[in-house]
Protein backbone atom coordinates (compact mmCIF):
# COMPACT_ATOMS: atom_id res chain seq x y z
CA UNK A 1 0.00 0.00 0.00
CA UNK A 2 1.28 3.43 -0.83
CA UNK A 3 -0.05 6.71 -1.36
CA UNK A 4 0.82 7.68 -4.98
CA UNK A 5 -2.82 7.68 -5.94
CA UNK A 6 -3.77 9.58 -2.53
CA UNK A 7 -6.98 12.33 -3.27
CA UNK A 8 -7.03 11.08 -6.91
CA UNK A 9 -10.63 9.88 -7.42
CA UNK A 10 -10.55 7.13 -10.39
CA UNK A 11 -13.73 5.80 -12.09
CA UNK A 12 -13.68 2.26 -13.32
CA UNK A 13 -16.25 0.78 -15.44
CA UNK A 14 -16.09 -3.06 -15.40
CA UNK A 15 -14.94 -2.89 -12.51
CA UNK A 16 -17.04 -5.80 -10.90
CA UNK A 17 -14.73 -8.19 -12.46
CA UNK A 18 -11.98 -9.29 -14.51
CA UNK A 19 -9.43 -6.22 -15.33
CA UNK A 20 -11.88 -3.84 -14.41
CA UNK A 21 -11.36 -5.59 -10.92
CA UNK A 22 -7.76 -5.66 -10.36
CA UNK A 23 -7.47 -2.25 -11.27
CA UNK A 24 -9.61 -0.84 -9.08
CA UNK A 25 -8.02 -2.84 -6.30
CA UNK A 26 -4.69 -1.63 -7.54
CA UNK A 27 -5.81 1.64 -7.55
CA UNK A 28 -6.85 1.46 -3.80
CA UNK A 29 -3.52 -0.05 -3.00
CA UNK A 30 -2.11 2.93 -4.07
CA UNK A 31 -4.61 5.18 -2.37
CA UNK A 32 -6.91 6.31 -4.84
CA UNK A 33 -11.15 6.74 -4.26
CA UNK A 34 -12.78 4.23 -6.72
CA UNK A 35 -16.05 4.06 -8.08
CA UNK A 36 -17.29 0.94 -9.64
CA UNK A 37 -19.64 1.30 -12.47
CA UNK A 38 -21.36 -1.74 -13.77
CA UNK A 39 -23.94 -3.65 -14.61
CA UNK A 40 -23.21 -6.80 -12.04
CA UNK A 41 -24.63 -5.18 -9.02
CA UNK A 42 -23.65 -8.16 -6.93
CA UNK A 43 -20.24 -8.68 -7.48
CA UNK A 44 -19.57 -5.00 -7.58
CA UNK A 45 -21.01 -4.65 -4.23
CA UNK A 46 -18.29 -7.27 -3.15
CA UNK A 47 -15.43 -5.72 -5.17
CA UNK A 48 -16.75 -2.98 -2.78
CA UNK A 49 -16.67 -4.27 0.22
CA UNK A 50 -13.09 -6.28 -0.05
CA UNK A 51 -11.43 -2.48 -0.79
CA UNK A 52 -13.40 -0.94 2.38
CA UNK A 53 -11.74 -4.33 4.44
CA UNK A 54 -8.78 -3.48 3.28
CA UNK A 55 -9.12 -0.09 4.56
CA UNK A 56 -9.60 1.70 1.05
CA UNK A 57 -12.33 3.71 0.02
CA UNK A 58 -15.10 3.05 -2.76
CA UNK A 59 -19.02 2.96 -3.75
CA UNK A 60 -20.87 0.65 -6.46
CA UNK A 61 -22.67 2.49 -9.22
CA UNK A 62 -25.06 0.24 -11.14
CA UNK A 63 -24.84 1.88 -14.51
CA UNK A 64 -25.01 0.59 -17.98
CA UNK A 65 -21.94 2.40 -20.27
CA UNK A 66 -24.48 2.04 -22.74
CA UNK A 67 -27.25 4.36 -21.46
CA UNK A 68 -26.68 8.10 -21.03
CA UNK A 69 -29.17 8.53 -18.62
CA UNK A 70 -26.87 6.15 -16.43
CA UNK A 71 -23.53 6.76 -17.42
CA UNK A 72 -24.73 10.63 -16.48
CA UNK A 73 -25.97 9.81 -12.77
CA UNK A 74 -22.63 7.94 -12.30
CA UNK A 75 -20.38 10.30 -12.87
CA UNK A 76 -23.08 13.02 -10.67
CA UNK A 77 -22.90 10.30 -7.71
CA UNK A 78 -18.90 10.45 -8.01
CA UNK A 79 -19.14 14.19 -7.97
CA UNK A 80 -21.65 14.13 -4.91
CA UNK A 81 -19.32 11.45 -2.75
CA UNK A 82 -15.86 12.39 -3.65
CA UNK A 83 -15.86 15.82 -4.93
CA UNK A 84 -13.53 15.63 -8.09
CA UNK A 85 -13.15 13.05 -10.74
CA UNK A 86 -8.97 12.74 -11.97
CA UNK A 87 -9.31 9.30 -13.85
CA UNK A 88 -11.36 7.84 -16.22
CA UNK A 89 -10.64 4.01 -16.63
CA UNK A 90 -12.90 2.54 -19.72
CA UNK A 91 -12.60 -1.20 -18.72
CA UNK A 92 -16.58 -2.56 -19.49
CA UNK A 93 -16.67 -4.52 -22.73
CA UNK A 94 -18.91 -7.96 -24.16
CA UNK A 95 -17.72 -10.06 -26.70
CA UNK A 96 -19.93 -12.45 -29.20
CA UNK A 97 -18.85 -14.76 -31.69
CA UNK A 98 -20.36 -15.49 -35.10
CA UNK A 99 -19.86 -16.07 -38.47
CA UNK A 100 -20.34 -12.31 -39.91
CA UNK A 101 -23.90 -12.54 -41.89
CA UNK A 102 -25.44 -13.98 -39.19
CA UNK A 103 -25.31 -11.38 -36.53
CA UNK A 104 -27.70 -8.87 -36.64
CA UNK A 105 -28.55 -5.37 -35.92
CA UNK A 106 -29.93 -6.19 -32.08
CA UNK A 107 -26.23 -7.78 -32.12
CA UNK A 108 -24.90 -4.71 -33.27
CA UNK A 109 -25.95 -2.48 -31.36
CA UNK A 110 -25.35 -4.46 -28.24
CA UNK A 111 -21.67 -5.06 -28.71
CA UNK A 112 -21.09 -1.17 -30.74
CA UNK A 113 -23.15 0.12 -27.45
CA UNK A 114 -21.21 -1.13 -24.71
CA UNK A 115 -17.80 -1.18 -26.25
CA UNK A 116 -17.52 2.20 -28.32
CA UNK A 117 -20.76 4.37 -27.58
CA UNK A 118 -20.01 3.54 -23.64
CA UNK A 119 -17.06 4.99 -23.88
CA UNK A 120 -18.18 7.89 -25.66
CA UNK A 121 -20.63 8.21 -22.74
CA UNK A 122 -18.22 7.88 -19.87
CA UNK A 123 -15.98 10.69 -21.76
CA UNK A 124 -18.83 12.92 -22.77
CA UNK A 125 -19.74 13.10 -18.98
CA UNK A 126 -16.49 12.91 -17.36
CA UNK A 127 -14.59 15.00 -19.39
CA UNK A 128 -16.21 18.35 -17.71
CA UNK A 129 -14.82 17.44 -14.19
CA UNK A 130 -11.39 15.63 -15.46
CA UNK A 131 -10.61 19.00 -16.91
CA UNK A 132 -10.97 21.27 -14.20
CA UNK A 133 -7.93 19.53 -12.62
CA UNK A 134 -3.90 20.80 -14.05
CA UNK A 135 -4.18 16.88 -14.39
CA UNK A 136 -6.41 14.01 -15.74
CA UNK A 137 -6.76 10.96 -17.35
CA UNK A 138 -8.58 8.75 -19.60
CA UNK A 139 -7.34 4.91 -20.14
CA UNK A 140 -9.37 3.07 -22.33
CA UNK A 141 -8.81 -0.58 -22.47
CA UNK A 142 -8.82 -1.49 -26.22
CA UNK A 143 -7.60 -5.29 -27.59
CA UNK A 144 -5.25 -6.51 -30.21
CA UNK A 145 -8.53 -6.26 -32.34
CA UNK A 146 -7.74 -2.90 -32.32
CA UNK A 147 -5.22 -3.68 -35.20
CA UNK A 148 -6.04 -7.17 -36.32
CA UNK A 149 -8.89 -9.06 -37.19
CA UNK A 150 -10.65 -12.40 -36.35
CA UNK A 151 -12.47 -15.21 -37.89
CA UNK A 152 -16.31 -14.94 -36.07
CA UNK A 153 -15.90 -11.31 -34.08
CA UNK A 154 -16.31 -9.17 -36.85
CA UNK A 155 -18.60 -6.35 -34.57
CA UNK A 156 -16.20 -6.92 -31.27
CA UNK A 157 -13.39 -5.83 -34.03
CA UNK A 158 -15.44 -2.95 -34.89
CA UNK A 159 -16.17 -1.42 -31.60
CA UNK A 160 -12.44 -2.25 -30.64
CA UNK A 161 -10.89 -0.32 -34.40
CA UNK A 162 -13.47 2.71 -33.17
CA UNK A 163 -11.41 2.52 -29.47
CA UNK A 164 -8.64 3.51 -30.58
CA UNK A 165 -9.96 6.00 -32.57
CA UNK A 166 -11.81 7.39 -30.31
CA UNK A 167 -8.68 7.61 -27.73
CA UNK A 168 -6.59 9.56 -30.57
CA UNK A 169 -9.10 11.67 -30.86
CA UNK A 170 -9.75 12.74 -27.23
CA UNK A 171 -5.99 12.76 -26.72
CA UNK A 172 -5.72 15.26 -29.63
CA UNK A 173 -8.86 17.55 -28.38
CA UNK A 174 -8.10 18.01 -24.53
CA UNK A 175 -3.82 17.86 -24.54
CA UNK A 176 -3.59 21.69 -24.01
CA UNK A 177 -6.17 21.09 -21.29
CA UNK A 178 -3.63 18.66 -19.77
CA UNK A 179 -6.17 15.24 -19.73
CA UNK A 180 -4.00 12.74 -21.55
CA UNK A 181 -6.07 9.91 -23.19
CA UNK A 182 -4.61 6.31 -23.73
CA UNK A 183 -5.46 2.87 -24.36
CA UNK A 184 -4.26 -0.53 -23.85
CA UNK A 185 -4.78 -3.63 -25.40
CA UNK A 186 -4.74 -7.07 -23.88
CA UNK A 187 -4.05 -10.27 -25.95
CA UNK A 188 -5.55 -13.47 -24.14
CA UNK A 189 -6.53 -12.57 -20.57
CA UNK A 190 -7.03 -14.68 -17.92
CA UNK A 191 -10.66 -13.33 -16.81
CA UNK A 192 -14.32 -14.71 -16.33
CA UNK A 193 -14.68 -13.44 -20.15
CA UNK A 194 -12.00 -15.64 -21.46
CA UNK A 195 -13.33 -18.65 -19.63
CA UNK A 196 -16.88 -18.07 -20.10
CA UNK A 197 -16.01 -18.15 -23.91
CA UNK A 198 -14.08 -21.15 -23.55
CA UNK A 199 -16.80 -22.96 -22.14
CA UNK A 200 -19.23 -22.08 -24.68
CA UNK A 201 -16.50 -25.09 -26.43
CA UNK A 202 -16.41 -28.55 -26.64
CA UNK A 203 -12.76 -28.91 -25.33
CA UNK A 204 -12.08 -25.39 -23.29
CA UNK A 205 -8.22 -26.38 -22.16
CA UNK A 206 -7.87 -27.75 -25.94
CA UNK A 207 -8.35 -24.54 -27.51
CA UNK A 208 -6.89 -22.55 -25.26
CA UNK A 209 -3.65 -24.43 -25.87
CA UNK A 210 -4.08 -24.07 -29.61
CA UNK A 211 -4.41 -20.26 -28.66
CA UNK A 212 -1.59 -20.13 -26.56
CA UNK A 213 0.55 -21.75 -29.31
CA UNK A 214 0.26 -18.69 -30.81
CA UNK A 215 1.67 -16.53 -28.69
CA UNK A 216 5.41 -16.13 -28.29
CA UNK A 217 5.40 -16.20 -24.26
CA UNK A 218 3.20 -19.26 -24.45
CA UNK A 219 1.56 -17.66 -21.38
CA UNK A 220 -1.49 -15.74 -20.66
CA UNK A 221 -2.05 -11.95 -19.94
CA UNK A 222 -2.80 -11.69 -15.87
CA UNK A 223 -5.22 -9.11 -15.39
CA UNK A 224 -2.74 -7.27 -13.14
CA UNK A 225 -0.53 -6.70 -15.80
CA UNK A 226 -3.37 -4.56 -17.34
CA UNK A 227 -4.09 -2.82 -13.70
CA UNK A 228 -0.69 -1.88 -13.39
CA UNK A 229 -0.14 -0.54 -16.70
CA UNK A 230 -3.55 1.63 -16.37
CA UNK A 231 -1.54 2.96 -13.03
CA UNK A 232 1.55 4.31 -15.42
CA UNK A 233 -0.86 5.59 -17.90
CA UNK A 234 -2.45 7.64 -15.30
CA UNK A 235 0.01 9.38 -13.56
CA UNK A 236 3.24 11.30 -14.09
CA UNK A 237 5.40 8.35 -14.69
CA UNK A 238 3.93 8.54 -18.24
CA UNK A 239 3.76 11.91 -18.79
CA UNK A 240 4.85 12.51 -22.28
CA UNK A 241 2.09 9.70 -23.58
CA UNK A 242 -0.70 10.36 -24.76
CA UNK A 243 -3.05 9.43 -28.27
CA UNK A 244 -1.14 5.96 -28.33
CA UNK A 245 -1.74 2.41 -27.01
CA UNK A 246 0.21 -0.45 -25.84
CA UNK A 247 0.27 -3.63 -26.30
CA UNK A 248 0.34 -6.17 -23.48
CA UNK A 249 -0.25 -9.67 -25.15
CA UNK A 250 2.78 -11.54 -25.04
CA UNK A 251 4.89 -10.62 -27.61
CA UNK A 252 1.43 -12.16 -30.10
CA UNK A 253 1.21 -9.41 -32.80
CA UNK A 254 5.10 -8.80 -32.99
CA UNK A 255 4.74 -11.36 -35.88
CA UNK A 256 2.76 -12.32 -39.17
CA UNK A 257 3.34 -16.25 -38.16
CA UNK A 258 4.57 -17.66 -34.79
CA UNK A 259 5.27 -21.38 -34.55
CA UNK A 260 6.88 -22.24 -30.87
CA UNK A 261 10.52 -22.00 -30.74
CA UNK A 262 13.49 -23.96 -29.15
CA UNK A 263 14.86 -23.08 -25.79
CA UNK A 264 17.95 -20.84 -25.58
N1 LIG B 1 -10.10 -11.32 -21.53
C1 LIG B 1 -9.49 -11.13 -22.66
O1 LIG B 1 -8.84 -12.05 -23.19
C2 LIG B 1 -9.54 -9.79 -23.36
C3 LIG B 1 -8.66 -9.56 -24.42
C4 LIG B 1 -8.65 -8.31 -25.03
C5 LIG B 1 -9.50 -7.31 -24.59
N2 LIG B 1 -10.37 -7.56 -23.55
C6 LIG B 1 -11.21 -6.44 -23.12
O2 LIG B 1 -10.95 -6.19 -21.76
C7 LIG B 1 -12.09 -5.58 -21.16
C8 LIG B 1 -12.40 -6.27 -19.85
O3 LIG B 1 -12.74 -7.61 -20.11
P1 LIG B 1 -12.53 -8.80 -19.06
O4 LIG B 1 -11.83 -9.86 -19.82
O5 LIG B 1 -12.00 -8.29 -17.79
O6 LIG B 1 -14.05 -9.26 -18.95
P2 LIG B 1 -15.05 -9.49 -17.74
O7 LIG B 1 -16.29 -10.04 -18.37
O8 LIG B 1 -14.40 -10.24 -16.65
O9 LIG B 1 -15.33 -8.00 -17.24
C9 LIG B 1 -16.08 -7.10 -18.00
C10 LIG B 1 -16.93 -6.28 -17.06
O10 LIG B 1 -17.70 -5.36 -17.85
C11 LIG B 1 -18.99 -5.31 -17.30
N3 LIG B 1 -19.98 -4.87 -18.28
C12 LIG B 1 -20.46 -5.55 -19.35
N4 LIG B 1 -21.42 -4.81 -19.96
C13 LIG B 1 -21.52 -3.65 -19.26
C14 LIG B 1 -22.32 -2.49 -19.39
N5 LIG B 1 -23.25 -2.40 -20.37
N6 LIG B 1 -22.16 -1.49 -18.50
C15 LIG B 1 -21.26 -1.58 -17.50
N7 LIG B 1 -20.47 -2.66 -17.32
C16 LIG B 1 -20.60 -3.68 -18.19
C17 LIG B 1 -19.27 -6.76 -16.88
O11 LIG B 1 -20.37 -6.84 -15.96
C18 LIG B 1 -17.94 -7.13 -16.25
O12 LIG B 1 -17.89 -6.81 -14.89
C19 LIG B 1 -13.19 -5.64 -22.21
O13 LIG B 1 -13.31 -4.38 -22.82
C20 LIG B 1 -12.69 -6.67 -23.19
O14 LIG B 1 -13.18 -6.46 -24.48
C21 LIG B 1 -10.42 -8.77 -22.94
Amino acid sequence: MTDKFAQQVVFITGGASGMGEATAQQFSRHGASVVIADVQVESGQEVVKRIQDAGGQAIFCHCDVSNAQAVQRAIEQTIERFNNLHILINVAGIASFKTFHEFDETDWDRIMGVNLKGMFLTSKYAIPYLIKNPHSYIVNVGSTSCFVGDVGESIYSASKGGVMMLTKSIALEYAASGLRCNCICPGITDTPMLRYHLNTTDNPEQILADRLRRVPTGTMVQPDDIAKCALYLSCDDSSSITGTHILIDGGYLAAAEWAPQPHH
